[in-house]
């Protein structure tokens, strides 16, 4: 029952303020989000990339009602994308970008100015010689994202996207997306959803992402495995190999602060391995996720607070 009562208080502007300004709160956040500046995910992305891990860069931020905050995101992506251009970190370091943060949710034409900012972004991101990968939030958004993503893909193909296994839709959008030159990040999903569209069971959402995972496999495109699951992670080198795709032609992903020694594992062995980097002030959502997908995490918090 905590994971979903933790993804409701995710969306509620007064807890945001209690755990925000709550003293111990900084350091678990810290585990997860690298810091707030641009400078911050340059270093822990140079870092990164030094012990042999790729990187995929989060400005954080979601659900703005604001066009003009809306606008600063694309902003704030399109200066991340010169500099990890002019650091040469560009080869090794894409973005991922939430449409809600740059107006999927405004409620005047929200599709079209999350198209738009896309666009920039993801320009900036071909003249830096990278690629953007779009997140995927909750359910109401799946249509949106994917219709954006068919458009972007038009003028930049690589253009990836992400599926989540808990929705009972995902076996069907994953075969359309398993084709030649697609990028598809697969993970199970960390928004509270309704059982009409979502598996309720946690069993079930991973026997999706078993399903999910033999489809993008066999299929012509380039899966991305997020998942810290060592079941999952097994499965993927065994669907590989069958299907005789070579490290490279598929990657595995994990978030920041989440099993670095099997990231470091996995990299050692051979495999391109991601790392997802968050940075930024507005971290309140992003940590509240983590916490849910974990409950210990919450002890770990709770422990915070009462030990500084
Ligand atoms: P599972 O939850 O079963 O965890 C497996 C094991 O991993 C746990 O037993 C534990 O050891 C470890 N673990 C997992 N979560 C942890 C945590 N928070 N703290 C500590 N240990 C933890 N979701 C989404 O809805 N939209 C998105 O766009 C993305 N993007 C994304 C990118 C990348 C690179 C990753 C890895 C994940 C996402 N996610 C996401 C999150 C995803 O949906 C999911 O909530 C988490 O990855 C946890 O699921 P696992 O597959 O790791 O399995």
């Amino acid at each position: 029952m905590l994971g979903p009562t933790l993804l409701t208080a995710s969306r509620s502007p007064r807890i945001r303020r209690l755990v925000s300004d709550a003293p111990g709160s900084r350091r678990l956040v810290q585990r997860f989000v690298v810091g707030e500046t641009l400078d911050d995910a340059l270093d822990a992305a140079t870092r990164l990339i030094g012990d042999g891990l790729s990187v995929t860069l989060d400005h954080l931020g979601e659900d703005t009602l604001d066009v003009n905050r809306a606008g600063a995101t694309r902003d704030t992506y399109v200066a991340l994308l010169g500099r990890l251009a002019d650091c040469g970190l560009a080869a090794q370091a894409e973005v991922s970008l939430k449409l809600s943060a740059v107006g999927q949710a405004l409620p005047r034409d929200g599709h079209g100015t999350a198209l738009e900012n896309a666009y920039a972004v993801c320009a900036a991101a071909y003249r830096a010689g990278t690629t953007v990968t779009l997140d995927m939030e909750d359910h109401r958004t799946v249509d949106s994202t994917l219709a954006i993503l068919r458009e972007l893909r038009h003028d930049f193909p690589s253009t990836g996207a992400v599926l989540q296994s808990c929705l009972r839709r995902t076996e069907g959008d994953c075969r359309d997306l398993a084709g030649a030159g697609s990028r598809v990040r697969l993970v199970k999903g960390a928004y509270a959803e309704p059982d009409s569209v979502a598996y309720p069971d946690k069993a079930d959402v991973d026997l999706a992402y078993v399903r999910c995972l033999k489809i993008l496999m066999a299929g012509d495109g380039y899966p991305m495995v997020a998942s810290h699951d060592p079941r999952m992670i097994a499965l993927a080198g065994m669907l590989a190999e069958r299907h005789g795709r070579a490290p490279g032609s598929y990657e595995y992903q994990m978030l920041h602060g989440i099993r670095t020694g099997e990231q470091r594992r996995l990299a050692a062995a051979g495999e391109r391995v991601r790392v997802y980097v968050p940075y930024g002030a507005d971290w309140y959502g992003y940590f509240m996720r983590r916490l849910a997908e974990r409950p210990a995490n919450v002890g770990f918090f709770l422990r915070s607070l009462i030990t500084r």
